[in-house]
């Protein structure tokens, strides 16, 4: 299996996540933040992972931005990571974007953060099991 992941993250709760997922993931992948790729040239990969926080009551708008300019997705498979202070979850919006550029959502992965979210320090307590069930999936 081959995987290529898309990030951005603010303050480290996202980089965090991506890292651990990275290293869990078996086969080729390929690590990318969201100004070192680009949407209209993805690496060829089985599975797309695309993670990003929510800000300004949305999902992050670069992110969003990325999403809305994909190419070459169609047929491919995603899985969608969010990070959110508020209680709402913006993988909706996530899989919505993902899927009218063809992808085919496999897996998802929410955490509202806590109160250390700034230092980078706002993964819930057991994050670790969470982010391990959703790498098993994809
Ligand atoms: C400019 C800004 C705006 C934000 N607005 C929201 C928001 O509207 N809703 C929300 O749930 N979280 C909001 N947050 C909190 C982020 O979701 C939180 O910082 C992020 O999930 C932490 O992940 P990161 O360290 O990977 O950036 C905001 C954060 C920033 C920096």
């Amino acid at each position: 299996m081959s995987y290529a992941i898309v990030y951005y993250s603010h303050f480290g709760n996202g980089k965090k996540i991506v890292e651990r997922l990275a290293a869990q993931l078996k086969g080729e992948v390929k690590v990318l933040t969201l100004s070192e790729a680009s949407p209209k040239a993805m690496p060829p990969a089985d599975t797309y992972v695309f993670s990003a926080p929510a800000e300004a009551f949305s999902l992050h708008r670069g992110m969003k931005r990325f999403l809305k300019d994909l190419e070459g997705t169609n047929g491919r498979k995603c899985a969608l990571v969010n990070t959110h202070a508020s209680r709402k979850s913006r993988i909706p919006k996530m899989e919505e974007l993902a899927a009218k550029k063809g992808m085919q959502k496999v897996a998802e992965l929410d955490y509202q953060v806590t109160g250390d979210y700034r230092n980078g320090n706002g993964l819930p307590e057991g994050w670790e099991k969470k982010l391990d069930e959703f790498a098993g999936k994809i």
